[in-house]
């Protein structure tokens, strides 16, 4: 076969500020996938975008050539409309769990194709396998069945969606590239794309918590994906949304998903009630069902019986205890006053140390591991009054997850007056 490009030559161009043509970007894509590109090429490649970026027809001609190198789901024979979420991730980000089955109570599908947690932010799958017996993957007859019945699916998607992502993801791990909004608007896109999804919603977070602190930045993420996901036939919103403190009352998995019943059962923490319920009208509204009365599912009982039937459907046991940690340990409260600050990035690492999250993409977690937050920003506290709790099996983990929590001037403070507390939801993106 004779090559129509020279990846040195798109290199180049890239790298002295050149646009890529589609017929370009397609060649690099596939050459790369089938290993004819090299990494180190493809290296150069990521930098060269990193540091010019690329045009809007650039990152849709990106965003296609990956949905390209791998299959494409199909609902079309489904009876249902389908509607997805997608989280940029975050600290005690469990949304996932309360929320595909509310949603998939009103009769919409919601195929929730999830990863693993990495670093200091934790995985949907990892908090789900908490549960005794339940199991992350699915064949694709159990997935389409699972869909077609109680609606909601919450698994591991298989390696055949978008593979030149997952080469290409792998790669920026290594090379310092991941922080570029046309990398991570094509990789996340083209998944969702490939997924087939008719409709989607993305939680695009802001905030120390967050993939990306600055909320102009995320913006511009999620103005770039929701084009993509329109472009590409997908109906695509957005909202904008504070990850400087942790989402809930709890970080780990087994104590996130007790927390998601906690929603389910028609309770849990305001903060992920709010987040809840507005990625629930947004994901109905979508899937034609613009006046869903989500807050009388959750009152009902309606979206945890969802709850229910999609965690027996992935052979897990609802009513099962779930793991319990060995050993805790509580930090109080110094003195009397308000919690001011309660900051999300040291509130994952400490969680992450316990082991409630991993540090290779092959090291198991351990599910019972986290921390509970007893207090959070704008409560009033005494001198004495529990704060947190750290939770692990190994009581040799408490002494660095502390000291995370006190790395740079401290996760947490308390003032003599309650600081303004900033909104959740910042905006709402639309194409
Ligand atoms: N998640 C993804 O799937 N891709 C990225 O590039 C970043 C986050």
């Amino acid at each position: 076969m004779v090559e129509p490009f020279d990846a040195v030559d798109l290199i180049k161009a890239k790298r002295d500020g050149g646009t890529l043509s589609t017929a370009q970007i397609d060649w690099l894509v596939d050459a790369y996938t089938r290993g004819y590109v090299a990494d180190a090429q493809m290296s150069a490649m990521t930098m060269a975008i990193f540091l010019r970026g690329m045009g809007r027809d650039e990152v849709r001609d990106l965003t296609l050539a990956m949905v390209a190198s791998g299959e494409r789901l199909d609902f079309s024979g489904l009876a249902k409309v389908t509607t997805d979420k997608h989280s940029t991730g975050g600290v005690g980000d469990k949304i996932t769990l309360p929320l595909a089955p509310l949603v998939a109570s009103f009769g919409v599908a919601v195929p929730q194709l999830s990863g693993r947690g990495l670093g200091h932010t934790g995985g949907t799958l990892d908090k789900l396998e908490s549960i005794p017996g339940w199991r992350a993957s699915l064949t694709n007859e159990e997935f389409m069945a699972q869909l077609a019945g109680p609606g909601a699916v919450v698994c591991a998607a298989g390696s055949g969606l978008a593979p030149a992502d997952k080469k290409l993801y792998a790669l920026r791990d290594v090379t310092a590239t991941v922080e570029a909004i046309p990398l991570i608007a094509s990789s996340i896109m083209s998944k969702k794309i490939a997924e087939g999804t008719a409709s989607l919603v993305l939680d695009v977070k802001f905030g120390s918590g967050a993939f990306m602190q600055d909320p102009a930045r995320s913006r511009e993420l999620a103005e770039t994906m929701v084009r993509l996901g329109t472009d590409a036939g997908v109906a695509t919103v957005a909202l904008l949304t504070n990850m400087d403190v942790p989402l809930g009352r709890t970080i780990g998995n087994a104590n996130e998903v007790r927390e998601s019943v906690e929603v389910l059962a028609g309770g849990g923490p305001a903060d992920v009630v709010e987040l809840t319920l507005a990625l629930a009208r947004e994901m109905l509204a979508l899937a034609g069902l613009p006046d869903a009365d989500v807050d009388g599912a959750l009152a009902s009982g309606r979206a945890m019986d969802t709850w229910r039937a999609m965690i027996r459907a992935q052979g897990g046991d609802p009513d099962a205890a779930l793991p319990a940690p060995r050993e805790s340990h509580v930090v109080t409260a110094p003195r009397d006053g308000v919690l001011a600050t309660q900051h999300a990035l040291p509130f994952g690492i400490a969680a992450w140390r316990l082991g409630a999250g991993r540090a290779r993409a092959e090291d198991p977690v351990v599910h019972a591991a986290g921390i509970d937050l007893h207090a959070k920003p704008g409560d009033a506290v005494r001198a004495g009054d529990p704060l947190f709790t750290l939770h692990a099996d190994d009581a040799a983990r408490f002494p660095r997850a502390l000291e995370a929590l006190e790395a740079l001037g401290g996760a947490w403070s308390i003032e003599d007056e309650a600081p303004a507390q900033h909104p959740l939801i910042l905006d709402r993106i639309t194409a």
